[in-house]
């Protein structure tokens, strides 16, 4: 039977990268029914006067599963992000953001292998703002809260657990943020012992910055409130070749969304330069979610083998191909896995 999946292609570089993995994604023979929806943010504001329709929240809902390309959001005003209202529609708290090294990219590090879980519907992204025109005070609320932060804790303990790792590293300001830090760092130490197999650690975030980029051998997996977990996963690509390299998936109880860490790249967008491994790999976490672990093996390794072989490559990680040069190349390599 085929698995009804809600599309999301995005805007910027979003639907050429989104193009890209399906083409991927069809080699695989997996049965996907996409249910498309071609216009989200900007081009949703103007044909349907919301950026994010609910009949896509509805077939979200329905489906269970999404995979969405990165959707622009206005700077300093205009609308609310659409990936963040999203993301907090759904309840979809916990985003997942594996960082692991690929061959065939020069990077500082060989093997960094590092697992972000980012609280992924409050904080500072809580959207409790105010701005008092008169005295001229901005106000924007971390809002924490106890349930919010024992999820995303034990999500992150449980993952750990299913993937045998061995370390969590709980990353916040609680030295500052005296309230909201504390209290997440406070519900870590509190889960902790009922995983025995798994240690736990803290880090100050500014800390955590530098450790990241000096010494990513002594981390594993990471655990920490919205901004900073945003902040921490793009250096954290930045790592092991960019942001064209790192997946995510955004995780609730009911439904999940797989989308890259990157954005709509608006610098590249339409030029056929985008890499589309990253959206690929947040495919790949899909299927996964949705049982087809065959296809998913499958296209990991023929991104092993091509990263290997280096010859077809986007220029971000030092080649010279083309979006679709790159996705036909991967695609051939996927089918001949497949038909083995
Ligand atoms: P960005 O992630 O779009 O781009 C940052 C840099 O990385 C750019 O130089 C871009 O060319 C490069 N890059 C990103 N993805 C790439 C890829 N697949 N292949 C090659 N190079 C790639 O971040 P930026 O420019 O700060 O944000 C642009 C827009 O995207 C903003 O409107 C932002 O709000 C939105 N955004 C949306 C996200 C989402 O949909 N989940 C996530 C992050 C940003
Ligand atoms: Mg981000």
């Amino acid at each position: 039977m085929a698995h009804k999946i809600t599309l999301l292609p995005g805007d910027g570089i979003g639907p050429e990268v989104v193009q890209a993995t399906v083409k991927v994604l069809e080699a695989t023979g997996v049965s996907l029914d996409w249910e498309v929806f071609d216009k989200t943010g900007t081009d949703a504001l103007e044909e349907f006067g919301t950026p994010l329709p609910d009949v896509i929240l509805d077939s979200i809902r329905r489906n269970k599963v999404a995979l969405k390309g990165p959707i622009t959001t206005p700077v300093g005003g205009g609308f609310k992000s659409v990936n963040v209202t999203l993301r907090q529609r759904l309840d979809l708290f916990a985003n997942v953001r594996p960082c692991k090294s690929l061959p065939g990219i020069e990077t500082p590090f060989e093997n960094v292998d590092l697992i972000i879980f980012r609280e992924n519907t409050e904080g500072l992204y809580s959207g409790i703002e105010n701005y008092d025109e008169r005295l001229e005070i901005a106000d924007t609320i971390a809002r924490v809260t106890r349930a919010g932060s024992a999820r995303i804790i034990r999500f992150a303990f449980e993952y750990a657990r299913r993937e045998q790792r061995s370390l969590i590293t709980l990353v916040h300001k609680a030295n500052i943020l005296k309230k909201a830090g504390a209290m997440f760092l406070e519900i870590g130490r509190d889960v902790a012992p009922d995983y025995p197999s798994i240690d736990m650690n803290d880090r100050i975030i500014d800390n955590m910055s530098m450790q990241l980029v000096m010494y990513p051998e002594r981390y594993d997996c990471i655990v920490t409130t919205n901004l900073f977990g945003d902040i921490l996963s793009d250096l954290c690509a930045g790592l092991v070749g960019g942001l064209g390299v790192v997946a995510g998936a955004n995780i609730g109880e009911n439904c999940a969304v797989f989308e890259a860490v990157h954005g709509s790249a608006p610098d590249i967008a339409g030029q056929n330069k985008a890499n589309p491994t990253a959206v690929l790999r947040s495919a790949v976490m899909m299927l996964r979610y949705i049982g087809e672990s065959t296809a998913a093996d499958a296209i990991e390794s023929a991104l092993q083998a091509v990263y290997t072989e280096g010859k077809t490559l986007t220029g971000d990680v030092g080649g010279t191909s083309s979006t679709t040069e790159f996705s036909a190349y991967l695609a051939d390599r996927v089918a001949s896995l497949v038909r083995q």
